[in-house]
């Protein structure tokens, strides 16, 4: 397809924090639109899952960038909107992705910007007909600065410290709200403020504050948002 064509595929970005309620907000947005759903979170926590698995020392840039480029990935999407399967090297990975462990690497790996410029290609394949809900954190600023439509969904931290206690007593975790929102806040000033694509809402985005917003309500603003830009 040439690089016209592409850019007439509706794309539209949804960035945000963690705890903003993106993963589930854009898996309902593809699957009413009939839409592909890019969950570029997993392509971070991919890599570092193929880290930890072939014990590739953080300073090795080199072998970490080779490991992004050459991910063996299939995302197997569920007809029914319920989470998609994610398969490396042919194995179900769902679970190992989702470990702490995972998700602490994933957060150094993505730090690197060769890692981020290795990933680049193969978010940006995603962009398929009929079109791509794409779910991130530089969605819109960096991967798909032509986006259609762009989405800043976000909380307040004492909201996302209250969604992720409940996620992790549900685990049968035990976990103290003051030391999570701690924990949330400093992250967020480190996502902002970093040099590499910093978490800030794109040019033009709408933002949507879910804090006191139920997911059927934050769906229908986004799909207003939509129809009417
Ligand atoms: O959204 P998530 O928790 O699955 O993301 C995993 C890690 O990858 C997290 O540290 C943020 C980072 N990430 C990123 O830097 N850029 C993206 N587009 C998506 C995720």
């Amino acid at each position: 397809m040439s690089e016209n064509n592409v850019k007439n595929i509706p794309v539209i970005t949804v960035d945000g924090p963690s705890g903003s309620g993106k993963g589930t907000i854009c898996q309902i947005l593809a699957t009413k639109l009939g839409y592909h759903l890019l969950d570029s979170g997993a392509l971070y926590r991919l890599t570092a899952l193929a880290v930890i698995k072939n014990d590739i020392p953080l300073d090795d840039t080199p072998a970490i960038e080779d490991a992004a480029l050459n991910l063996d990935v299939i995302f197997k999407p569920s007809s029914d909107g319920s989470e998609q399967k994610i398969l490396l090297n042919g194995e179900d990975v769902g679970v190992q992705l989702r470990l702490d462990e995972t998700s602490a690497m994933a957060s150094k790996v993505a730090a690197i910007p060769e890692v981020r410029e290795a990933l680049l290609t193969r978010q940006r394949k995603f962009r398929q007909n009929p079109g791509l809900v794409a779910d991130g954190r530089d969605m819109g600023t960096v991967v798909f600065t032509d986006a259609q439509h762009k989405v800043f969904l976000t909380a307040s931290p004492e909201i996302r410290a209250q969604r992720r206690h409940k996620q992790l007593i549900e685990k049968g975790v035990d976990a103290r709200i003051s030391h999570l929102l701690k924990s949330i806040i400093e992250r967020d000033e480190r996502d902002r403020t970093r040099t590499v694509a910093p978490l800030v809402p794109a040019e033009g985005a709408f933002v949507v504050d879910s804090s006191n917003l139920t997911i059927d309500e934050v769906v229908q603003q986004i799909l207003d948002f939509i129809e009417n830009s």
